[in-house]
């Protein structure tokens, strides 16, 4: 109800078109996007908003960008074919692969593109099963890998997301975001009490279980004790990889390397990378019709990357995640009644309310004001604003923010 008062009139066609004809999924606001400019999206009855979600971090040069019309521009001239670098070689394949080992430590050297981040997590935990066998996989408390029944059986984000479905043998032990957790030297307990696990798959920082960085000594404990027994180690970068925490990819704060990663969102298309001992190494035991998800979405792919080198957006995200992370712990001073942490890496930010009543009221009134917040974990809201954006922009949402936290009752 709350939302039909200020839907423009194509948007509300458009959402009863949908509700009636499309499955319901995690539509979070009546908002149906025309185009975009920098940090900001049109809807398609002219209303702006800003965005401070990036899509979930799959839009972080923003939107709009003149090089990326470029790229598309391009092929309205050889055709949009949905090839993709399966069953036949595509140029735009390999160029992407030979830039993200590039942006990659040197331990890893094989790619596999995939269509989405879930089928990355799955070929991931596959290459994984290959070398080790079909023995339980070791996930995290709170974590998300995504909705396929492999990666749903590592997810443990909510409780809709896995009920009704069968799962794949797994362990799901605590995710420790404080070094001093005397929890931390669980997995090494877990092999000693049980077995050996498949593989170990792991965010640095929690996405949708809460914007929570991982304690650095934890993520240290995973990389030794996984070493030590050769169990392959999964780091998914899938949203906060791509430069989004202020480096490439968020386990280089931790000063330590995957066996195998997942990424996917901002990259266009999703990817496993992987080291040489777990490339599956064997003609058909991996691949999918759609692999790359397509030629454009691999250009798009690779000229986003080449954006953010260009336009040194790690180098922005830093500056400016720095700006987010004090403006809104000047906030929390304000209101410690209301806002109880705030948390993150570069431009992935928690903002954590007292309770989820207050954080779901703050993501509706934004939107009323034309700026664009989605939650996370179970009160926290997430602060992902494109890589590009400056001062101006950030105030201007921050503001909002301020003015719907100060009237919070
Ligand atoms: C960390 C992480 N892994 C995997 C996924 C699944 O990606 P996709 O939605 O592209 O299947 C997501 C999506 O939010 C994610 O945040």
């Amino acid at each position: 109800m709350f939302w039909k008062i200020f839907s423009g009139r194509k948007t509300k066609n458009i959402v009863k078109r949908t509700k009636k004809s499309c499955i319901e999924t995690t539509f979070a606001y009546p908002l149906a996007i025309k185009t975009g400019s920098g940090c900001f999206l049109e809807d398609v009855d002219g209303k702006v908003y800003l965005d401070f979600n990036s899509n979930v971090c799959s839009c972080n040069i923003g939107y709009g960008h003149p090089e990326i019309i470029g790229v598309l521009r391009s092929f309205s001239e050889v055709g949009a074919h949905k090839i993709a670098g399966q069953d036949f070689y595509t140029e735009e394949q390999i160029k992407l692969a030979e830039k993200v080992l590039k942006i990659t430590p040197r331990n890893l050297s094989r790619v596999l593109f995939t269509n989405s981040g879930a089928e990355a997590v799955e070929n991931a935990i596959k290459f994984a099963y290959r070398k080790k066998g079909p023995l339980a996989g070791v996930s995290f408390f709170r974590a998300f890998h995504g909705r396929t029944i492999g990666a749903l059986s590592f997810t443990d984000s909510k409780a809709v997301q896995k009920k009704y479905y069968p799962e794949v043998n797994n362990e799901l032990i605590k995710y420790c975001t404080d070094d001093n957790d005397p929890d931390i030297n669980q997995l090494e307990e877990l092999i000693k009490r049980e077995a050996e696990p498949a593989f170990v798959i792991v965010e640095c920082i929690q996405g949708e279980g809460g914007y929570r960085p991982a304690s650095k000594k934890f993520i240290k404990t995973l990389r030794e004790v996984t070493k030590k027994h050769d169990v392959p180690l999964i780091f998914d970068e899938i949203q906060a990889g791509m430069g989004r925490t202020g480096k490439w990819w968020s386990f280089q704060h931790y000063d330590v390397e995957p066996d195998i990663m997942t990424v996917g969102k901002s990259l266009q298309v999703g990817a496993v990378v992987s080291s040489k001992k777990y490339d599956p190494n064997e003609p058909g035991a991996v691949s999918s019709t759609w692999g790359g998800g397509h030629r454009i979405d691999l250009a798009v792919g690779l000229k986003t990357i080449e954006i953010m080198e260009k336009e040194k957006l790690i180098d922005n995200a830093n500056i400016m995640g720095d700006y987010f992370m004090k403006r809104f712990k000047e906030m929390q001073e304000r209101y410690p009644e209301k806002i109880v942490d705030v948390r993150g890496l570069g431009l992935m930010i928690g903002v954590e309310f007292n309770d989820e009543k207050q954080r779901d009221i703050v993501v509706q009134k934004a939107f009323k004001n034309k700026l664009l917040l989605l939650g996370c974990g179970f009160k926290t809201l997430r602060i992902a604003p494109p890589l590009i954006i400056k001062e101006d922009d950030a105030n201007q949402g921050i503001s909002i923010i301020e003015k719907i936290v100060r009237e919070l009752r």
